[in-house]
């Protein structure tokens, strides 16, 4: 049951993250009309504005965050009059009486956000405790990074859990927000035809690919610490292998849906100091050219040396009766050739070819599921050349194909947070990631770093515009297999 709260609370709410995602995603629900009527939205933050000096921030990030064609006057000066604002400095508990002062009566409910530096997770949780605003008609929002190991993720989860209970807490991966990973669900589940081949006796391999061609943007602190398998691996591209290897949850709702992706965290085979070396890859970015423009390398953009990994390509196993010997490959690296986020499913070849006497040649059928740039389902099958044969039979791989967004031409696309941030307030917790996932994604992280350690791996070079270092390549081609490009 959807119990939307009348009060939304925003920590970092002059942060990127904020003026990137969060301004625009609530204006979009508030301009669409979704947002509770009445609700308030109060920012919080060290900058020192007042309720006007934030509005204005915030109208400044709309300007250069949403297409003009987006901005209404009247629903933008609509949504500005919901926006309050609270200068204070989080670290100190004494603050928080005075924001309890602003926010007023919470009767009707309040969510709260957390987009801070993790280490203002603790003093929040207790600030907000201290001022009574941890009561159970208030839920949280967690914003990555949740820890950097399980230890840290453990203790974070564990202040957290002093004053907020799990169904009261929201731990936000930003990819489940995103259409095309929801569509997975109606794809496997809503129609009857893949299931039944939904398996090791169906499914030779699947490529979890997302490639970026971003580097650092400004972000060198956060991600020099903590590298491309902790920045995109352990949450987004686990997330996606669940939702793919998942067993049918027997109802839409948090707790069978996140049961099922629980189930196949824990089934992640380990990969520790024995395996690294064969089953994963690093690499780091050196310059080069990204959509014809030349770019430094890490090293460069960073100012300092660094053995940070800004590539990485794994062989996962999920170690169950459905999945038994399919490898997942996942890949994912900053500037790469392409920003390409996709999964591709190839499915066993035909048992036998009664073609190939004539001539014809069969490649396995193939089913991408293309989350961006575009969002797109594919399903590659062979079909026969139009002509006469006499020279044998042509055979040629064409796409069935699915474009969502000319299906759903009338629909906007939202932005992620905007599905995220509205649950937040309604308190859905199915696309949220329950604590239980989180920590198994890490213990299986955690291996593999330790695998990395132990053997003292080190990034690989590549060209900045490439596809990662060739040894990726080695990765899959060992196996017969090609990376999807
Ligand atoms: C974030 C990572 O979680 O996801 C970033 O911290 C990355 O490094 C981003 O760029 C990618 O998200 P998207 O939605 O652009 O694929």
């Amino acid at each position: 049951m959807r119990q939307p709260v009348g009060k939304l609370l925003l920590f970092g709410a002059t942060g990127d993250l904020a003026q990137r995602m969060l301004l625009p995603s609530l204006y979009g629900l508030h301009a669409d009309g979704l947002l509770p009527e009445g609700l308030t939205i109060t920012g919080t933050a060290r900058h020192d504005h007042d309720d006007a000096g934030y509005r204005a921030f915030a109208k400044t990030a709309l300007d250069e965050h949403l297409p003009a064609d987006r901005q209404d006057e009247a629903a933008v000066a609509g949504f500005l009059d919901r926006l309050h604002y609270h200068a204070m400095d989080a670290s100190q508990v004494e603050g928080f009486a005075g924001l309890a002062e602003k926010l007023g009566n919470i009767s009707g409910g309040l969510a709260i956000f957390l987009s801070t530096a993790p280490w203002l997770f603790a003093p929040t949780i207790k600030g907000l405790e201290s001022a009574g605003l941890a009561g159970s008609n208030v839920r949280i929002g967690l914003e990555k990074p949740l820890g950097n190991d399980l230890k840290s993720s453990r203790e974070i989860n564990d202040i957290v859990a002093e004053a907020f209970p799990e169904d009261r807490t929201f731990r936000i991966d930003h990819y489940l927000g995103k259409e095309t990973v929801q569509n997975i669900l109606a794809l496997r589940f809503g129609n009857a035809m893949f299931e039944p081949i939904w398996n090791a006796r169906g499914i030779d391999h699947v490529q979890i690919t997302v490639s970026e061609t971003v580097g650092l943007e400004g972000r060198a602190g956060y991600y020099d610490d903590v590298g491309a398998l902790r920045d995109m691996v352990q949450n987004h591209m686990l997330q996606l292998l669940a939702l793919i290897a998942m067993e049918p949850p027997a109802r839409f709702d948090g707790t069978a849906i996140r049961d099922e992706k629980v189930k196949v965290l824990r089934s992640l085979r380990p990969i520790g100091p024995a395996e690294v070396q064969s089953e994963t890859v690093i690499g780091q970015y050196r310059d080069g050219a990204v959509n014809g423009e030349i770019v430094r390398g890490y090293v460069d953009e960073l100012e300092k040396p660094s053995n940070t990994e800004t590539f990485v390509a794994v062989k996962a196993h999920v170690d169950s009766w459905r999945w038994q010997g399919v490898p997942f490959y996942m890949r994912t690296g900053k500037r790469l050739a392409a920003r390409q986020s996709e999964i591709s499913i190839q499915f066993k070849p035909v048992p036998h070819s009664i073609f190939a006497e004539r001539g014809g040649m069969l490649q396995p059928n193939t089913l991408v599921i293309r989350l961006q740039p575009e969002e797109y389902i594919r399903l590659l099958v062979m079909a026969k050349e139009p002509g006469l044969d006499r020279e044998g039979i042509r055979l040629r791989e064409v796409p069935l194909d699915l474009s969502l967004t000319t299906a759903f031409a009338s629909t906007r696309r939202r932005i992620a947070y905007e599905r995220l941030l509205l649950d937040l307030i309604e308190g859905d917790p199915t696309l949220f990631v329950r604590r239980d996932e989180v920590e198994a994604q890490w213990a299986w992280i955690d291996a593999i770093r330790a695998g990395w350690k132990a053997n003292d791996m080190k990034p690989k070079p590549y060209a900045s515009g490439s596809w990662g270092p060739t040894a990726s390549v080695a990765l899959t081609e060992r196996d017969g297999v090609t990376w999807n490009e």
